[in-house]
């Protein structure tokens, strides 16, 4: 065995590195688990004792060669690889990459969201496909409403798409669990001549909070925070009396932009006053089409379009512009 260790010595000491032999092929050769000289070492078990004495010695001078060789190579191809880098001028400007950005739309209804989530509600989403029970029926309105025409709504055979999403409200009260405090966002379709002002589908932010002694004093605070937060500290809101078949009573709700610029008076058509959503009590035949007693529970519900909120935070005056998706406007996003 000493004359075999002997060999794999020079066989070592001649080693050559270069392309194709760097230090890891050497590692695997030598060193690894499987290397040649770690098999030295389970053959140097078995030798006789005698043989053992020299052999010790030998055997780990061979390791150590090996093992500095096998160092020494791997610092060089490191310092090789700095010096390849080196080699580029890193002072050049990097390539131009198509970097991603959130569609305007998300990056509204991600921060909504996050409003509405501070003040603890949670999210909650339902289908776009749905029936007349809980885009209509469940939600107080009347056989021959208006709404259920088919100039307003798309009829797929015997269901909607969903014309607002009102209908999670009735999904999620239908469970049985209260309290509940909810923001439900999604897509709503309505039959509508596409313009710059009217798509056939849009978004909405619904939001609903049943309990025992919930009130109006609770849905004009909760959306009076919420103005504050997303349209900035100091802005005056106020609330109009208006009809949905839903809640009772029922509001709009107005944000003052003022009239000093153009651009204001154009939006707001003079006044000064900005819509930006509906809202009301829960109406008392809602609570009961989903089993709720009327008389232990009471809530508020409001939902506004994201579209629209979209629309006047970026000064975006087409609708259509939020559903091309032309890259050159998207991008502008990147970072936002
Ligand atoms: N669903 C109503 C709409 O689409 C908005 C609304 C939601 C009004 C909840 C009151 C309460 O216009």
């Amino acid at each position: 065995m000493i004359a075999k260790v002997a060999n794999i010595k020079s066989e070592v000491e001649a080693y050559q590195f270069d392309e194709n032999q760097k230090a890891e092929t050497f590692r695997l050769l030598y060193l690894s688990k499987k290397g040649i000289i770690t098999e030295l070492f389970e053959e140097f078990k078995m030798a006789p004792v005698e043989e053992k004495r020299t052999l010790g010695g030998v055997l780990n001078g061979l390791k150590q060669l090996a093992e500095a060789k096998y160092q020494e190579q791997k610092e060089k191809e490191a310092e090789n690889n700095v010096g390849d880098l080196m080699a580029h001028d890193i002072t050049l400007p990097v390539y131009q990459t198509n970097e991603g950005a959130l569609h305007p739309l998300r990056i509204v209804e991600d921060r909504l969201l996050e409003i509405f989530y501070s003040l603890g509600f949670d999210l909650s989403e339902g289908p776009e496909i749905e029936d007349d029970y809980h885009n209509f029926g469940a939600l107080n309105f009347a056989e021959d409403h208006p709404a259920r025409d088919m100039q307003d709504t798309f009829f797929i055979s015997e269901h909607v798409l969903r014309t607002h999403t009102s209908s999670v409200q009735v999904r999620e009260m239908e469970k049985g669990k209260l309290p509940l405090r909810l923001v439900m966002p999604g897509r709503v379709y309505r039959n509508e001549a596409v313009s710059s002002r009217s798509n056939c589908f849009f978004h909405q932010i619904e939001g609903l909070y049943i309990d025992k002694g919930v009130s109006f004093a609770d849905l004009k605070q909760t959306l009076y925070y919420f103005v504050q937060q997303f349209f900035g500290e100091g802005t005056k809101v106020r609330f109009r009396s208006s009809y949905f078949p839903f809640t009772e009573p029922s509001a709009e709700m107005d944000i003052w932009a003022g009239v000093e610029t153009e651009e204001n008076r154009r939006l707001t058509k003079g006044t000064g006053w900005l819509e930006v959503l509906g809202c009301g009590m829960v109406h008392p035949n809602v609570l009961k089409s989903c089993d709720i007693d009327p008389s232990f529970y009471t809530g508020f519900a409001f939902g506004m379009g994201i579209d629209r909120i979209t629309m006047l935070k970026y000064g975006i005056t087409d609708i259509r512009d939020l559903f091309v998706n032309d890259v050159r406007m998207l991008k502008q996003f990147a970072g936002i």
